[in-house]
């Protein structure tokens, strides 16, 4: 049996009634959102409500028509960076960033004159949130953090710099593509002014879906324009959310499937769910630690991290063990280097990559047994 531990790129499998809200969808109503008045057509648009609704749920959010829907969290993060950020802007950021926050600024560095600090972090990952007030000028416009790694899993302050964050009256954006359906979010609690979302990973969704919501004033500009469904004589971009943002006919099949993970996710509880990755992350830390020759980066601790772990065996490339996993073992990890550049110098791990394994909700003690007991004969040869 295939073992799928690349959760943290996408999750696998997603639960049956997603698939089955997306078929009964596409045989039974199938119509667009926002664009007409026929049943099929007000089914459509209550559906993408629900899902609006269920991730205000998730999120401790109150304000649904603040949902912006995008198709991933590049999208999201893309929109919030180019939409807010003008001429001579300071950002801050954190070490750990996935390429989907540093691209886009490194563009702005060139295109806008943005001037981008790096808040330092230890060889864990570990940020110190007082280093955050040392780094804010006048012209500090934005804070952007990843939620946790997707390299080496670690959990940020994301609360103490929230608070930071709004006492120095700063806009805070928080990339949630590893945390979001898999560990607490309160958009209130945490002073997040913008939470970016992935659609397709813990959130259990199908790919294709994302969002931005929005939880400030802040002028944001729109990243495209086009049709809306309503005010369609209007010349210019409605102003109003969730339109301003979301030109062009929806992936309402996706958000479908969408609103079913998140259903999903609330039915059980986000606790419950934390709970049980936190307990299989710890069960991975220990047995993978017995692995000859391994190296383990990161914190070896579950309750500092999400369930992503990284690693190398000593003398074999990270990409022979992928390889032989896949081939000899069916077992399904992430290798090489997984789109955080300033991670991997972190860890130690710029030349030569690692080995990725992503624990999802639906892995088993049995799963980690197998990939560790793989590991080991793989050690030997
Ligand atoms: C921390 C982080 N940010 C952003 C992304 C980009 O996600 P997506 O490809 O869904 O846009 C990922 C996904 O790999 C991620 O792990």
């Amino acid at each position: 049996m295939a073992i799928y531990l690349d959760n943290a790129a996408t999750s696998y499998p997603k639960p049956d009634i997603v698939m089955d809200k997306m078929y009964y969808f596409m045989k039974n109503i199938g119509a667009t959102a926002g664009r007409g008045a026929y049943k099929s057509e007000i089914e459509s648009d209550r559906l993408v409500y629900n899902c609006r609704n269920n991730l205000c749920k998730l999120f401790n959010f109150d304000r649904p028509s603040n949902v912006v829907f995008t198709y991933n969290i590049t999208e999201s993060l893309n929109l919030a960076i180019n939409g807010i950020l003008k001429n001579g802007d300071h950002v801050i950021i954190s070490s750990l960033e996935h390429n989907s926050v540093t691209r886009p600024l490194k563009i702005l560095e060139k295109t806008k004159n943005i001037q981008i600090s790096k808040v330092p972090c230890n060889t864990y990952g570990l940020t110190n949130p007082n280093d955050i007030e040392n780094l804010i000028r006048t012209n500090t416009k934005l804070i952007i953090f990843t939620h946790a790694s997707n390299v080496i899993g670690t959990i940020q302050p994301i609360k103490q710099i929230g608070k930071i964050a709004r006492k120095n009256n700063i806009l805070f954006l928080v990339d949630s593509a590893q945390t979001a359906g898999a560990y607490p979010i309160d958009i209130k609690e945490y002073n997040i002014d913008l939470l970016a979302f992935t659609g397709h990973k813990s959130l259990l969704g199908p790919t294709g879906t994302g969002g931005l919501i929005i939880n400030c004033d802040a002028e944001i500009k729109a990243l495209k324009a086009g049709g809306t469904g309503v005010d369609s004589k209007y010349p210019y971009q409605p102003e109003y959310l969730p339109n301003k943002f979301e030109s062009g006919t929806l992936n309402v099949v996706g958000i479908v499937g969408l609103s079913e993970g998140v259903n999903y996710i609330n039915n059980i509880g986000i606790s419950s769910i934390r709970e049980k990755e936190q307990i299989l992350t710890e069960y991975a830390l220990k047995t993978l630690k017995e692995i000859p020759n391994i190296i383990i980066y990161g914190p070896k601790s579950a309750d500092k991290i999400v369930g992503v772990i990284s690693f190398n065996i000593e003398g074999i490339p990270c990409d022979e063990v992928g390889f032989q996993l896949d081939k000899t073992y069916n077992i399904m990890v992430r290798v090489g280097f997984h789109c955080a550049p300033t991670a991997h110098r972190i860890i130690g791990t710029y030349n030569t990559g690692c080995v990725r394994i992503g624990i999802g909700y639906f892995n088993t003690k049995s799963d980690i047994d197998i990939l560790t007991e793989s590991l080991v004969e793989l050690s030997k040869t």
